[in-house]
């Protein structure tokens, strides 16, 4: 795992932006792996200047989200497919029929969830995968658990993640108890891995990532130590390593 420390919140939020500009100038048929939440969204702003500057194209680009809350539709203001249309793909010539974000509304979810498993094998899997980490260590929606699931599923989230997802909702009652997200194979599976994490809220989570060598469950980013090339872009704040919590 490679860990790359910068000043703030912009020098992160640029560094990964490089990472993913050269690879995209290097692969234009790219397929991506997408996130959510606070974290990329500076990331996201600077893909977009360098899409208006002219120095990505999407036009051959796939993605896959990592997740979305059940039972919020695609045109609710705090499912994840409006924050990637809002933040990403209405300033981009992505096409419609190319990026894809797990439904929040399906039936059967069953049979869905094998779907987005499948479309994802099918496009030749993720060759960039973007993450952000939660404070109890959560990739995706994978929750510390005595069991993770290895391909796309639902997943009831923890206490720890409905109160801190709370701040996008009016009140903490309107949070989805339950997500659809990738898997821990689904994500191991991918080429490259960039995990960005910012804020002084992460560093106990960062500071347990650098310090502990073992892979468990109850901890599901440690299962990027088994992955053969992760970056890991903090700033000072989660790079914290003296803070007494720890
Ligand atoms: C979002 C996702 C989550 C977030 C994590 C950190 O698609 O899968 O794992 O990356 O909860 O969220 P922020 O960036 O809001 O701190």
């Amino acid at each position: 795992m490679k860990f790359i420390v910068k000043k703030n919140y912009d020098e992160v939020s640029k560094a990964a932006a490089e990472i993913f500009i050269i690879f995209l100038q290097n692969n234009p048929k790219a397929v991506l792996g997408l996130a959510t939440g606070s974290t990329p969204l500076g990331l996201y702003s600077e893909l977009i200047k360098a899409y208006q500057e002219g120095s990505i194209d999407f036009s051959e680009v796939r993605t896959f989200n990592l997740d979305e809350y059940v039972g919020l539709s695609a045109e609710h203001e705090n499912s994840y497919s409006f924050y990637m249309k809002s933040n990403l793909f209405n300033h981009i010539n992505i096409k419609k029929e190319n990026y894809h974000i797990p439904s929040g509304t399906e039936k059967d979810y069953a049979i869905y969830c094998a779907e987005y498993e499948k479309m994802i094998d099918s496009a030749g899997g993720i060759d960039l995968l973007l993450l952000g980490v939660g404070e109890n260590g959560h990739i995706a929606f994978n929750e510390p658990s005595t069991r993770l699931y290895s391909t796309t599923h639902i997943i009831d989230l923890s206490e720890d993640t409905i109160k801190v997802n709370s701040r996008f909702f009016q009140s903490i009652d309107e949070v989805p108890k339950q997500a659809i997200t990738m898997g821990i194979g689904t994500i191991m599976k991918a080429k490259k891995i960039v995990l960005l994490a910012t804020g002084r809220k992460k560093t106990n989570v960062i500071n347990k990532l650098i310090n502990e060598r073992y892979i468990t469950t109850e901890f599901p980013v440690s299962f990027l130590r088994a992955h053969r090339d992760v970056t890991v872009i903090v700033d000072e704040e989660a790079a914290n390593f003296h803070n007494d919590k720890y």
